[in-house]
């Protein structure tokens, strides 16, 4: 049998981008296959909007190509891509009743007149506003004019679906109801989108791929799984959840476990993961959450491993969480998070901070 692969729903190749002398994204590959909903995560500035807007037609690459299924587009004009859109400012048309507003994007199509009603009716019922049509944008709220702009988007049954932080102007109880809104919407039509935010949970949750940017630079793209366990640099993993860095020397190994000399003293075992050798410079990462604490009483002399003594300087609670700084002397100090159900410590208490080795995560010293 001849197996052909599909070609990516959208690729980036080779593709830059400058504002005079400002190199807004540098040189680019990417690849975006059909239905995935993709996340490009990172600071203010990074390039995210510049890429999408490159996609949608807004701007154009200084250098290299984007193909759509396979098609170069560069040249193609916005309305002609077949591309779904939605901004931070949900930018309905205010004067424009909902019904108006949804059917926006279909009266350039030569769509029978009974066609476009029919679409409409349906996009409202997918964004579960259904019966709206004869409101005006100013008579919903900003989580409802927020939906009409999704209803708007995919009623084309476009291509792909472009989204700009379009979450980020509701409050944080809504925002929350609408990513999984998106979601489900996403998953139910099987859409390709592209997603961008600089909120790490958002990607987190809702990403089959997050690509995480810096300075106009892709620097890991992965499942939320692999970006979140295994980032690829400091930037990665600092920015993604809560981490704790320390500097060290590879010093040895034991069966599958690595040695590491930290240069305030102490050693710290990791689960060997690439070809690390002996005198090694790396950077050991454990995430806050992969920390465990326990007092005095409860130590286990079993295994004393990456078991370290301290005392807890700063405790504050964040939801179920509770998340602690503790001294372990030596200028050294760890940043562990756990759930409210555990023991609670307190201020100015010793305790007991343990990583198991799996949790001790390398990477080769910047
Ligand atoms: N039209 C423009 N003219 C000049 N410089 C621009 C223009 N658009 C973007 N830039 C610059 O390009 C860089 C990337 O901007 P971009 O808007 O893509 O970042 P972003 O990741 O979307 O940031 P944010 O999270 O703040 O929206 C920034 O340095 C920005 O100042
Ligand atoms: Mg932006």
């Amino acid at each position: 049998m001849n197996v052909e692969k599909t070609p990516p729903m959208v690729r980036f190749k080779g593709v830059m981008k400058k504002f005079g002398k400002v190199v807004a994204v540098e040189k680019t590959d990417l690849e975006i296959n059909e239905g995935e909903l993709v996340t490009l995560l990172g600071p203010s500035g990074c390039g995210k909007t510049t890429l999408l807007r490159m996609v949608a037609g807004l701007e154009t690459p200084t250098e290299g190509d984007i193909y759509i299924k396979d098609k170069r587009i560069n040249d193609v004009p916005v309305h002609q891509r077949n591309l779904g859109m939605i901004f931070q400012n949900y930018a309905l048309f205010p004067h424009k009743n909902i019904f108006d507003n949804v059917a926006f994007g279909l009266k350039y199509r030569d769509i029978p007149k009974q066609d476009i009603t029919e679409k409409v009716v349906r996009a409202l019922e997918m964004v579960r506003l259904p019966g709206v049509e004869k409101r005006m944008p100013s008579q919903l709220s900003g989580g409802q004019q927020q939906r009409i702009a999704m209803a708007r988007a995919i009623v084309i049954e476009p291509d792909v679906l472009l989204m700009d932080e379009p979450l980020s102007a509701l409050d944080e109880n809504l925002r929350e109801e609408m990513r999984r809104e998106v979601d489900n919407l996403q998953q139910m039509l099987g859409v390709t989108t592209i997603f961008v935010t600089h909120d790490q949970r958002e990607a987190l949750s809702m990403s089959d791929k997050i690509v995480v940017m810096k300075d106009g630079r892709k620097l890991q793209e992965g499942t939320p799984d692999v970006v979140y366990n295994r980032p690829s640099n400091h930037f990665v993993a600092d920015f993604l959840g809560h981490s704790n860095f320390t500097a060290g020397m590879v010093a040895g190994f034991e069966d599958d476990l690595v040695e590491v000399h930290l240069d305030a003293g102490n050693t710290l075992w990791a689960l060997q993961k690439n070809g690390w050798k002996e005198g090694d410079r790396v950077e050991v990462v454990i995430r806050a959450q992969k920390y465990e604490i326990f007092p005095e009483s409860e130590l286990n002399s079993a295994d004393a491993r990456n078991l370290f003594k301290g005392r807890i300087t700063d405790r504050s609670y964040m939801g179920g969480e509770v998340s602690y700084f503790i001294d372990l002397g030596e200028g050294q100090e760890v940043h562990a998070i756990s759930m409210m159900r555990t023991q609670i410590y307190e201020i100015g208490e010793t305790v007991y901070v343990q990583a198991s080795p799996q949790h001790c995560h390398l990477l080769p010293a910047e």
